[in-house]
């Protein structure tokens, strides 16, 4: 079976040793780089990862085209003051990376990510999003179940995901779970603007996800796991010592109708290709 027919039977493909250790560890440092550039002001967006909670505030909301700070959510202590140093107090960095710092251009348009791209049939993709997701020892949480199409609607269904290991993760550092062939399913919900401001988990399909088959997707640093867009998957608190930093991209097919009430609002026209 080639790529493209496991991704299309399993709704996910895990690629080992798709990155060397070496450009794993140039984007953990540039992530590093950038979080030591940030200049904190002392007014937090909380990245919940209850995705009913998320976070709607501008900062989240304008964050598209920049590079952008996230909190965990239990980063502050009741005087809102931070429990630890900066670094560790980050559950992620987001979401135009991919567009704006030239180490994360590189590893998100690679040689090997071109050539994936071909085999998967994804020629007419464009990238819409990245996140550097920190997930550290002891303090990285929970994401609770979700699809990624819910976050990037279109019509037809034509989101992607890439999830590049920059770490080993392991069920003790939370990897990834989900279900083989768990992509056959309904969309259940769409995280979209309200009209009155804000946003909104609209329910499309209020079936309960089924927890039945789900496999944890242990992989070693360097791995690319490429999620499709309905399938369900989480991941559980780190509660390991070990840090399980990874880089996410999300693509959606130009051709398809990409919504305005969407919360990621990008100039499509200007969006490139992988
Ligand atoms: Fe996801």
């Amino acid at each position: 079976m080639n790529k493209l027919q496991s991704f299309n039977e399993n709704g996910y493909l895990i690629i080992e040793h798709f990155n060397s250790q070496e450009e794993c560890d140039a984007l953990m440092k540039r992530s590093k780089e950038l979080t030591d550039e940030f200049n904190f002001d002392g007014h937090p967006s909380i990245f919940q990862t209850n995705e009913q909670s998320r976070t709607s505030d501008d900062y989240f909301l304008n964050s598209g085209d920049k590079i952008s700070f996230f909190f965990e959510k239990d980063a502050f202590d009741e005087n809102k003051q931070l429990k630890s140093d900066l670094f560790h107090s980050l559950n992620k960095i987001g979401h135009g990376l991919h567009d704006i710092d030239s180490v994360f251009d590189g590893f998100s348009r690679s040689a090997q990510m071109k050539q994936l791209s071909t085999e998967l049939q994804l020629n007419s993709h464009v990238i819409i999003q990245s996140m550097l997701i920190f997930k550290h020892a002891k303090i990285g949480g929970v994401v609770d179940i979700h699809q990624d199409a819910s976050f990037l609607y279109t019509e037809p269904h034509s989101c992607i995901g890439f999830w590049y290991a920059l770490e080993d993760a392991t069920t003790e550092n939370g990897c990834l779970w989900a279900k083989p062939g768990g992509h056959q399913t309904s969309l259940r919900s769409w995280f979209r603007k309200k009209e009155t401001g804000g946003t909104e988990l609209h329910f499309l399909d209020e079936t309960p996800y089924s927890m039945e088959g789900m496999i944890p997707l242990e992989v070693k640093k360097g791995s690319c796991i490429v999620l499709h867009g309905l399938l369900p998957h989480y991941s559980l608190p780190n509660t390991s010592g070990k840090s399980r930093q990874a880089y996410a991209i999300h693509t959606i097919d130009k051709g398809a109708d990409y919504s305005k009430l969407n919360w990621l609002q990008r100039d499509l026209s200007t969006l490139k290709g992988i």
